[in-house]
C-alpha cells in the first residue's frame, strides 16, 4: 500500500503535496518523493525515509510550479532506497510517474523495453510505465496513458505529468483508490480524502477502468476509449481524523474490512493456470519449520498443517522465543520459514540467525521491505500495507494466504496433489476475496452476539487440527483489546483438565466446520453444553445441524476445509473488536501492547 497525490493549481505545488503526503503516511512511510512543473521541465526531490526527511531535502533544495504528484512508499517490489522511490520517469525525463498497487506483468514488458534499448534506474515494478508512456507519447499525455495501461495486468491508482504539458496531470485507476478533490480554480488527487480535506470538502470518487485529466479547465473523466463520463461532486462531512480511518471508528475496524482487497494483493501474479509462481525460489527441502510470535506464531502453526497435507512433507512449528534455546538439529535440508508482519520481533529475527548458523534455508515471510529480518533472509512479502491497529487482522489473513501458496506450491514440485486437487484449490483461491467479502458482510449478526456477551468474564476457544490455531487466535484477539480471560484450547485436550472450568459463566466458541474433524468436535460441544456453558458456533452456513446446539451461530460460506480457517478467523476478529468497542476500550492500542516487539 502506498499514497498518491497530485495538484494543479496557483499555490506551490511542493507545500500542497507535502501536506498532502503527511496526511498519507499511514499508508506506508519507507520512502517519498515529488515532481513539480515549472516550464524548464520536471524538478524531482525525493528520498528514503518518512516525509519528515523529503521535507528536509525540499528545505535544502526547493523545487517550485504549481502542477505536481507526489508518493509515499510502502516497498513491495524493491528495497526502500532513494532510487526506487517514486516519482519514476522515462529515459530522458521528460515524464514522472508515481504508482500505488502492483504492475502484475512488468518483468516481461521490462524485457522488451531492455531489449528495445531503454534505461532503467530502479528495481521496480513502476518504471515500465513511464518507459511505456515514452514510446506512445505523441503530444497527449493521457492518451499515451491510456495505451500505455492497455498493456499492462494488475492493479493501479497512478498520476503522471509531462514537461511538454505544464498544466495537466493524467491519473488512472484499476483496483487501487483515487479520489479527486475540487477547489475554486485549483485541483487535488489522491489515494483518499484526508490528503486533500485542508483545501476542500468537494470530492468525486474515480471507478475503476477511469482515467481523469486535470487542466485549469476542471476535470475530465474518461473510460479507458477516451469517452467522456459525467460524474457530480460530493460534499465530504467527515472531520479529518474520520476521514483518516476511512469513515470507520476504529483503525481495527477498517482494517478487518480492507481484508477481501488485501487477500487479492497478496495473490496477485501468484496464482497461474497451473499452479504457483513466487518472485523468489525456495530451496529444495526435506522438512519445514515455522517460527513466529504471538498472531505470527498462530499463522506458522496452520502453516504446518498446510504442509503435512498439502505437500505430505514433515512440518514442525515453534514459538520464536522458544526456538533457539532448543537443540533442533536443523540441516541443509530443512526449509526454516520465519513469520512476522512487522520483520522487527527480536525473538524472531534471533530465530531466523540461529537457523543460518546451524545451516538451514531460511525464508520470512513479512509486510515490511527493508525490515531487520527481510536483509537477514530471502523473503516473501504478505502485501497487506500498513497496519496500525495493533492487533493484528490484515496481516494475519495476508500470512494464512502466502503461507497457503508456499505449502501448495511445495505439494506441486513433490506430485503430492492430483492435478484435479491442485485446480480445485486454485478454484477456491481465485473465489477468497469474494468469500472473505461475504462473511464479513454479516457484521452485524456478530454484533447481536457481542453485543449479548459483552459483560462475560471467562470465553472458552474451543477448535481441533487447522482451527485450532484459529482458536488460540480468536482467544489472543479478545484477551488482547477488551481484557477479558479467554483461553483457546485444542478441543479434545479439554477433557483432560479444563472442563473442570466450565460451568454457566463460561462463554465457549467452537469451531464446528465441515472436516475429517467435525464430528469430533461437535462431542466436544456437547461436553460443553451438558456442564451449561453459553455457546457460540463458527460453521458453514450450509450447515443445517448446527442450529440445535445454540442459536448464537457465525455463519461463513463454504469452501475446502483447509481454506476455510481463513474465513472462520474473521467473525472472531470482529466479535473482539465490537467486544472491545462495547466495552469502551482503547481499541487501536490497547493497554501495555506495541506494534512491534524489539525486545527479547
Ligand atoms: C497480536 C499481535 C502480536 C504480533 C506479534 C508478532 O494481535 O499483533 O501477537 O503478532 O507481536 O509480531 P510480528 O508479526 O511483527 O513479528
Amino acid at each position: 500500500m502506498c499514497g498518491i497525490v497530485g495538484y494543479l493549481g496557483e499555490k506551490e505545488a511542493s507545500s500542497v503535496l507535502l501536506e498532502g503526503l503527511k496526511r498519507l503516511e499511514y499508508r506506508g512511510y519507507d520512502s517519498a518523493g515529488m515532481a513539480v512543473l515549472n516550464g524548464n521541465g520536471v524538478a524531482k526531490a525525493k528520498c528514503a525515509g518518512k516525509i519528515a526527511a523529503l521535507e528536509t531535502v525540499l528545505l535544502s533544495q526547493p523545487i517550485h510550479g504549481h502542477t505536481g504528484i507526489g508518493h509515499t512508499r510502502w516497498a513491495t517490489h524493491g528495497r526502500p532506497n532513494d532510487e526506487n522511490a517514486h516519482p519514476h520517469s522515462d529515459c530522458k525525463n521528460r515524464f514522472a510517474l508515481v504508482h500505488n498497487g502492483i504492475i502484475e506483468n512488468y518483468l516481461e514488458i521490462k524485457e522488451k523495453l531492455l531489449k528495445a534499448g531503454h534505461h532503467f534506474r530502479t528495481e521496480t515494478d513502476t518504471e515500465i510505465i513511464p518507459h511505456l508512456i515514452e514510446i506512445y507519447y505523441n503530444g497527449n499525455l493521457e492518451e499515451a496513458l491510456i495505451r500505455s495501461l492497455h498493456e499492462i495486468r494488475g492493479s493501479y491508482a497512478i498520476a503522471a505529468i509531462a514537461e511538454d504539458e505544464p498544466q495537466k496531470i493524467a491519473a488512472a485507476r484499476m483496483g487501487s483508490p483515487l479520489v479527486i478533490g475540487i477547489g475554486k480554480g485549483e485541483y487535488f488527487l489522491a489515494s483518499d480524502i484526508p490528503a486533500f480535506l485542508p483545501f476542500t470538502r468537494d470530492a468525486l470518487i474515480v471507478e475503476d477502468g477511469e482515467v481523469i485529466v486535470l487542466t485549469p479547465e476542471g476535470v475530465k473523466l474518461l473510460d479507458s476509449h477516451q469517452k467522456k463520463i459525467e460524474r457530480t461532486s460530493f460534499r465530504v462531512l467527515w472531520d479529518t481524523a474520520m476521514a483518516e480511518k476511512g469513515g470507520y471508528k476504529h483503525f481495527m475496524l477498517k482494517e478487518i474490512h480492507e481484508q477481501p482487497d488485501v487477500i487479492s494483493e497478496t495473490l496477485a501474479g501468484r496464482l497461474k493456470p497451473n499452479g504457483i509462481s513466487l518472485e523468489i525460489e525456495i530451496p529444495k527441502f526435506e522438512r519445514v519449520f515455522l517460527t513466529g510470535a504471538g498472531t505470527a506464531y498462530h499463522a506458522a502453526m496452520i502453516g504446518k498443517y498446510w504442509f503435512e497435507n498439502l505437500a505430505k512433507i514433515p512440518a514442525e512449528v515453534e514459538l520464536s522465543s522458544e526456538f533457539r534455546y532448543r537443540n533442533l538439529h536443523l540441516s541443509k535440508k530443512t526449509l526454516v520459514v520465519a513469520v512476522s508482519q512487522s520483520g522487527e520481533t527480536a525473538d524472531t529475527l534471533a530465530a531466523v540467525r540461529e537457523a543460518k548458523k546451524q545451516g538451514a534455508s531460511v525464508l520470512a515471510v513479512t509486510n515490511v521491505m527493508g525490515s531487520s529480518i527481510s536483509r537477514e533472509a530471502p523473503s516473501l512479502y504478505t502485501r497487506a500495507g500498513i497496519e496500525i491497529g495493533v492487533a493484528a487482522t490484515k496481516t494475519y489473513v495476508s500470512q494464512l494466504t502466502l503461507l497457503f501458496l508456499l505449502a501448495l506450491k511445495a505439494g506441486l514440485e513433490r506430485e503430492a496433489l492430483s492435478s484435479e486437487e491442485m485446480k480445485m484449490f486454485l478454484k477456491e483461491l481465485y473465489r477468497l476475496p469474494e468469500l472473505v467479502s461475504l462473511t464479513l458482510k454479516k457484521e452485524s449478526d456478530v454484533k447481536h452476539i457481542a453485543k449479548l456477551f459483552a459483560s462475560r468474564k471467562d470465553f472458552l476457544y474451543l477448535g481441533r487440527h487447522v482451527y485450532y490455531p484459529i482458536a488460540l487466535e480468536g482467544a489472543l484477539k479478545l484477551k488482547e483489546i477488551s481484557y477479558i480471560h479467554a483461553e483457546g484450547y485444542a478441543a479434545g485436550e479439554m477433557k483432560h483438565g479444563p472442563i473442570a472450568l466450565i460451568d454457566e459463566n463460561v462463554v465457549a466458541v467452537a469451531l464446528t466446520l465441515k472436516s475429517p474433524v467435525y464430528e469430533k468436535t461437535i462431542s466436544n460441544v456437547e461436553e460443553v453444553l451438558a456442564r451449561d456453558a453459553s455457546l457460540i458456533l463458527v460453521a458453514e452456513e450450509t450447515n443445517k445441524q448446527v442450529s440445535k446446539y445454540t442459536n448464537h451461530l457465525f455463519l461463513i460460506p463454504e469452501t475446502h476445509w483447509l481454506l476455510s480457517p481463513i474465513l472462520a478467523v474473521l467473525p472472531l476478529q470482529l466479535l473482539a473488536y465490537l467486544i472491545s468497542d462495547k466495552k469502551g476500550c482503547d481499541v487501536d492500542q490497547p493497554r501495555n501492547l506495541a506494534k512491534s516487539v524489539t525486545v527479547e
